[in-house]
């Protein structure tokens, strides 16, 4: 009898960090050609921030199973959701998909609530009624809120600032539940902010890189001192897929690369990369309710199960910038959609 490959559904997989996640589990799939690691299914309504290029292709069916099978379907519709469960009966589910731009839940948080929270509890009904065997939540840093000084670490009480953040620290309070009361067998991952190919050009980094390679000028919140931890996309999915393969059920792991930078250092940095003028560099009105600073203690993840990030922010970022100019149709088409956009947040 042919052996059953385990199959792992990604939700949110067209999105940023999840098609990085999906791509390094294809490419070890691909690896190893007589078993495959895992068989990837993507779920995914293909919001303004989602997009399938980022998985390689337009449809990902294969008949080989190693590249994602794709339903365009909302997490929150819980007749589609069932319908996947039962027909693929995944083994592992990773939720990434989630309403994910901190400004645009300061201008509108409905969907926040009903993707972030909502789709969450439908998720995690249908794999417990499905007895999947691990639920992976991907969180956030942000659920801690700001910190002046020192790091949070997983025991951290959840103080979040935005609605963005609220509403994923309220799904984290949903998973702990559903692991008390019915010892489901979820782990909840809060990373960093991530950076690298293929991110939605609202997002700091690519704004500032479409703006400097358009000569426009590059708008950044306040005097730039907000500092974050940036993490590459891919360190991510490596921290993500080592959760997979050794992590606790029931337990909670932060992924931070330890690379804390001020917002115009990032800045700076990027328009030095692309040998352009600091002169370009334009403040503006800050956020409201702006987190001044996020630091994750990460040695969690790196004493238990022996996970480090490999890329430095130097080299991530440099990786990260040349990759948007050699696919820069990719982010111009996004890019001009988000005109009306930036002149509501940027002011
Ligand atoms: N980007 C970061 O720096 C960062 C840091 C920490 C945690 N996270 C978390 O990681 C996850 C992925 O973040 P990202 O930046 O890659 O996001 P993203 O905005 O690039 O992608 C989100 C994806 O989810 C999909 N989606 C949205 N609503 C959906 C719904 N109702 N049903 C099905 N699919 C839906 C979108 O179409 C998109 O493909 C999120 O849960 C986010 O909160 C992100």
């Amino acid at each position: 009898m042919r052996k059953r490959i385990p199959k792992i559904l990604v939700t949110g997989g067209a999105g940023f960090i999840a098609s990085a996640f999906a791509r390094s589990v294809i490419a070890r799939s691909e690896a190893t050609k007589q078993s495959p690691f895992l068989q990837v299914i993507v779920v995914d309504n293909l919001t303004y921030a989602g997009d399938l290029k980022r998985l390689g292709r337009k449809r990902g069916l294969s008949p080989k199973g190693t590249v994602p099978f794709f339903y365009k379907v909302d997490i929150c519709d819980k007749k589609q959701i069932a319908r996947i469960f039962k027909k693929e009966k995944p083994d592992i589910v990773v939720n990434f998909a989630a309403e994910t731009h901190v400004d645009r839940s300061i201008l509108d948080g409905d969907k926040f609530l009903t993707t972030n929270i909502l789709g969450t509890q439908n998720l995690l009904e249908a794999a417990k009624e499905f007895g999947i065997s691990r639920f992976v939540h991907i969180s956030t840093d942000e659920v801690y809120g700001d910190i002046k000084r020192g790091r949070f670490t997983e025991n951290s009480p959840l103080n979040p600032s935005s609605p963005y953040s609220a509403s994923k620290a309220s799904a984290d309070l949903l998973v702990k539940s559903y692991i008390r009361t019915y010892k489901f067998p979820a782990i909840i991952v809060r990373p960093s902010n991530n950076y690298g190919p293929w991110q939605y050009p609202e997002k700091l980094i690519p704004v500032i890189i479409y703006k400097a390679i358009k000569n426009e000028k590059v708008p950044i919140y306040a005097k730039g001192l907000n500092v974050r931890e940036w993490l590459y996309v891919d360190d991510c999915a490596s921290a993500i897929s080592k959760i997979l393969e050794k992590g606790k059920p029931g337990e909670i792991y932060n992924i931070g690369s330890g690379n804390e930078c001020k917002n115009i250092e990032v800045v700076k940095k990027i328009l030095d990369i692309l040998g352009k003028p600091h002169s370009l560099i334009k403040f503006v009105q800050d956020r409201p309710g702006h987190d001044i600073r996020y630091s994750l203690d990460s040695s969690k993840i790196r004493r238990e199960l022996g996970w480090s990030p490999e890329i430095s922010f130097d080299t991530g970022i440099k990786k990260t910038v040349n990759w948007y100019v050699a696919n820069f149709s990719w982010l111009e088409t996004k890019a001009k959609i988000l005109r009306n956009y930036w002149k509501k947040v940027y002011k």
